[in-house]
C-alpha cells in the first residue's frame, strides 16, 4: 500500500464514492475540491495499486492540525491500512511544522478509539451528545497527539 498527498488534478469523485461508501452523509465531489484548494488543507490517498483505498484529511493553523476525516474502504480494513493513513498525515503536518494533532470520534466506534489509541493518541475530553444519529446523539471522544519536534 502506498500513500500519497492529492492535489486537484486527482479524482475528486473517486475520493466522494469512497467517502460516501463510509460515512452518512459523505462529502461530495465540490467538498473534496475546496479541500485540496485550501492552503491550509493536506488530503492523503491510500491506494493499493491504482485503488483508492483510504483517505484523510487535515487542517494545519499554525502549530496545530486536526484530523477533519479518515476512511479505509471496507474491504482492506483490519489489515494496518488505518496505521499507515495515519502515520502519512503525521508525517505531512510535521512538514509543515505542526508537532499536534487533534481529532474527535464517536464514543461508540471502537475501531477508531483503538486505531488512535494504538497510534499514541490521548483522550483529553468528551462532548456530550455531539454527533447526531437516527433517534440519538451520541458523545465524542476527545483525542490528541503531540509529536516530537523536527530537530
Ligand atoms: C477506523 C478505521 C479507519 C480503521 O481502519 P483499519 O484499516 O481497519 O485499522 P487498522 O487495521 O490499521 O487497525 C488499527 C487498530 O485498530 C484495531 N481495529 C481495527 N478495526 C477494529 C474493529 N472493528 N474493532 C476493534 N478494533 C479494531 C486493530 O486491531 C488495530 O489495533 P492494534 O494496533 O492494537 O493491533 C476504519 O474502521 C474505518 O474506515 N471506519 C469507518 C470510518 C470511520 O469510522 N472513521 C473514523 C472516524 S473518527
Amino acid at each position: 500500500m502506498q500513500t500519497r498527498r492529492l492535489s486537484l488534478s486527482d479524482d475528486s469523485g473517486d475520493l466522494a464514492d469512497l467517502h460516501g461508501r463510509c460515512f452518512t452523509p459523505g462529502w461530495s465531489a465540490v467538498d473534496f475540491d475546496t479541500y485540496l484548494s485550501r492552503e491550509t488543507d493536506d488530503v492523503i490517498g491510500l491506494y493499493t495499486g491504482d485503488i483508492l483505498a483510504g483517505l484523510m484529511v487535515m487542517r494545519t493553523v499554525a502549530d496545530q492540525s486536526d484530523v477533519l476525516t479518515v476512511c479505509i474502504d471496507k474491504k482492506f480494513r483490519k489489515k494496518g491500512a488505518g496505521r499507515i493513513l495515519l502515520t502519512a498525515g503525521e508525517t505531512a503536518i510535521a512538514a509543515r511544522g505542526a508537532d499536534i494533532i487533534f481529532l474527535d470520534v464517536a464514543e461508540d466506534n471502537a475501531a477508531a478509539i483503538r486505531l488512535y489509541r494504538s497510534a499514541g493518541y490521548v483522550q483529553h475530553g468528551r462532548r456530550s451528545g455531539y454527533y447526531r444519529r437516527p433517534g440519538a446523539r451520541i458523545g465524542a471522544l476527545l483525542f490528541q497527539k503531540r509529536l516530537p519536534r523536527a530537530a
